[in-house]
């Protein structure tokens, strides 16, 4: 965790963004929400927060019991929403749908090859009841883990609706992870059961998924007594007749019907992993009733959800931006969502336009680093493409700069559709500070204001907040939250201190440094712990160390994030080796092994940008390992720190590349 002095030093913002860009008339005459409704909204969540979420919960939310109990925070930091309800979030995607909406367009799909599909919601809900019967039909049952491995097709979200259908637990698994992390993940799980696919389309190659659960089961996973294989790629595999089965063998003799599982809200809906401070990452448990909850809601207020868009979210199901805004969100409030299965620059960095185009998206929600990456591309490739249909953007996983999101709003957007720029996390499992498109005026480079219900501030160090504009603290919410994450499976104590132990209880800590400008609107300025945003997603520079020091050529490593200008952050690595530091410190051929290591340890996403060879890291007297003078050395900069502490000042010039 960074100290005080990091903190404030971060923070001194002199970002200073004075554009504002109220919505146009044509977005609020049409919107869910205006001025007036949203100060509606605000006013009620503050007289009386629980009863604020009750009432949406009772609305929103098909019920199969309906609950009597709001919020119980007897046992905080463990907080329980809904508790005596019972209910099943697949019925809530699908099932409660049939009636008006049987016919109506769930799932569009397209294939990176240029396939495409389409599936009503009575098809949708047929697949995922066969499949539910058929993962019944292998023995797994209520309360099991399960673990998806799988391409961005339709049976990846099929997969996950028929685990919520028989209140199986899943765990989605990023497809580019390696198959060392998909062991760690399923060991750490205890999972039953891996559902994969003999391969995925990205990047004009096949991902080999089936290799790589082949790889990870053969040194471990002990729990594992069934691997579901979905034919994708059609390409050859290895196939293990006892342990494996293909998904259409499974399916083929199931009855289209099966009685959903009714839990409790409480019951846990998935686990999703994701990097920490440690070497080891956390599996964010997230309930049923809550989670859902904000995931409605948000689609509603944020996206502003009607019955004829086409909603289109870029990301893998493996995250959980995936798993609230591919799969529950868009299934659950009754939409037409998309899903294209590969990388945005084949056959060239025009094809998500011209989907946009072909499939007349309305709402479209990617990442910075996709923006900046297709900008870079030029203005020819989206003017190629009709995007007259997009009516609202948006944008999630790390701050997006002012010129980005200008370059959105202009030759994408067309100066007619409002951008949302949405602060979440993993762990708050929805949008918890968020403009709302036809009710306020937005500004590039801040995600504005915290939606109605959530309680976010920033405080200083003693948890006081911060009430001088721009002046920076840390980013907490301050009142427990429908969709908030429950614990860290199997590290109840991790969760407490990660999250809590900050602000003795009071608060929840997320891990962000920000700022609040003169009207209230939110700036995120970054991590305030030892996590890197790469390209918008979350790599612990203890996990990056770790896979280092696993080489054999290793005996110690410091990982730091470097401003990168597409990716916003690369990565950056120091290296210790067990014998002579390389002549000169370059070394290529060892350059080149460490990288792809790390890359078969995590992930080709973790896979570090620079190497830097040194007899020894720099180090305080007492041992610890000093990050920011690391930082400067990475970055380039002039070192103005004090580095009289240092145990061996020679270093220096090595660490620098100088010597
Ligand atoms: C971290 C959470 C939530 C889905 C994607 C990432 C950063 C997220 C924004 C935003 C500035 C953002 C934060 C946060 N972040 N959204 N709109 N503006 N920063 O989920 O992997 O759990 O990472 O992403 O640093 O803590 P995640």
């Amino acid at each position: 965790m960074a100290t005080e002095s990091t903190v404030t030093k971060n923070i001194e913002s002199i970002l200073q963004e004075n554009r504002l860009f109220p919505p146009a008339d044509g977005f609020i005459n049409q919107a869910r929400l205006n001025k007036g409704s949203l100060d509606q909204l605000r006013q009620s969540a503050q007289q009386d927060h629980e009863s604020f979420w009750a009432s949406l919960a009772r609305e929103e939310l098909t019920w199969q019991k309906e609950f009597t109990q709001t919020l119980d925070s007897r046992n905080a930091p463990h907080f329980r929403w809904f508790y005596d309800g019972a209910l099943n979030v697949s019925y809530n995607c699908l099932d409660r749908h049939l009636g008006k909406l049987g016919n109506k367009t769930a799932i569009v799909f397209e294939g990176e090859q240029g396939d495409t599909r389409r599936l009503t919601y009575a098809e949708v809900q047929r697949e995922v009841c066969k499949f539910a019967n058929g993962l019944k039909s292998i023995g797994i049952k209520n309360g099991d883990r399960v673990v998806i491995y799988m391409p961005m097709v339709p049976e990846a979200v099929i997969a996950m609706l028929a685990c919520a259908r028989i209140g199986a637990i899943h765990s989605v698994v990023f497809g580019g992870f390696s198959a060392e992390s998909l062991k760690d993940r399923i060991e750490d799980a205890g999972a039953v059961c891996v559902i994969t696919a003999d391969g995925g389309h990205r990047g004009g190659k096949i991902v080999e998924l089936k290799a790589a659960t082949d790889k990870a089961l053969a040194h471990g996973c002990a729990t594992i007594k069934n691997v579901i294989v979905l034919r994708r790629t059609g390409h050859d595999i290895k196939f293990d007749r006892g342990r494996d089965t293909w998904w259409h063998d499974l399916v083929e003799n199931q009855g289209p019907d099966c009685q959903p599982e009714w839990v409790d809200s409480e019951h846990p809906l998935f686990l999703l992993y994701t990097s920490g401070s440690t070497g080891k990452p956390k599996g964010i448990q997230h309930s049923t009733a809550g989670y859902l909850l904000n995931s409605v809601v948000t689609m509603k207020w944020v996206f502003d959800i009607k019955d004829n868009d086409i909603f289109w979210c870029t990301a893998d199901v493996g995250w959980i931006t995936g798993h609230s805004y591919v799969a529950y969100g868009p299934l659950a409030v009754g939409a037409t969502m998309l899903m294209y299965e590969g990388a945005p620059v084949v056959p060239d960095p025009g094809r998500f336009w011209k989907i946009c185009q072909d499939h007349k998206v309305t709402i479209f929600y990617t990442a910075p680093t996709a923006i900046r990456a297709l900008m870079k591309q030029g203005d020819d490739y989206p003017r190629r493409y009709d995007l007259t249909k997009l009516r609202l953007l948006g944008t999630v996983g790390e701050p997006i700069n002012p010129e980005a999101w200008m370059w959105y709003h202009t030759v994408i957007g067309k100066e007619k559709c409002p951008i949302v720029d949405t602060w979440w996390q993993t762990e708050t499992g929805a949008h918890m500070i968020s403009p709302i498109p036809g009710a306020m005026p937005t500004k590039p480079g801040s995600c504005t204001l915290p939606l109605p219900g959530i309680d976010a501030a920033i405080v200083d160090e003693k948890g006081n907040e911060i009430t001088t504009p721009n002046q920076g603290g840390y980013l907490v919410i301050r009142k427990p939250w429908p969709s908030m994450l429950r614990t860290i499976w199997g590290d109840d104590q991790r969760y407490k201190d990660t999250y809590w132990s900050k602000f003795k209880g009071k608060y929840y800590l997320a891990g962000d440094s920000a700022r609040r400008d003169e009207d209230g609107y939110f700036w995120i300025m970054g991590r305030i712990d030892d996590v890197l945003n790469v390209s918008g997603h979350r790599l612990g520079t203890m996990e990056i160390e770790s896979a280092l020091v696993a080489h054999p050529k290793v005996a110690e490593a410091a990982v730091v994030g470097k401003p990168d200008e597409i990716k916003g952050e690369g990565i950056f690595a120091f290296v210790v080796l067990r014998g002579a530091r390389p002549e000169g410190g370059i070394d290529e051929t060892l350059t080149k092994e460490l990288r792809a290591w790390v890359s078969e340890q995590i992930g080709p996403i973790a896979r570090p940008d620079e190497i830097r060879y040194a007899d020894n890291l720099p180090k305080t007297r007492s041992g610890k390992i000093m990050r920011r003078l690391l930082r400067t050395i990475a970055t380039g900069e002039a070192i103005t720190q004090d580095t009289s502490t240092l145990e061996n000042e020679a270093i220096l010039q090595q660490l620098q590349g100088k010597a």
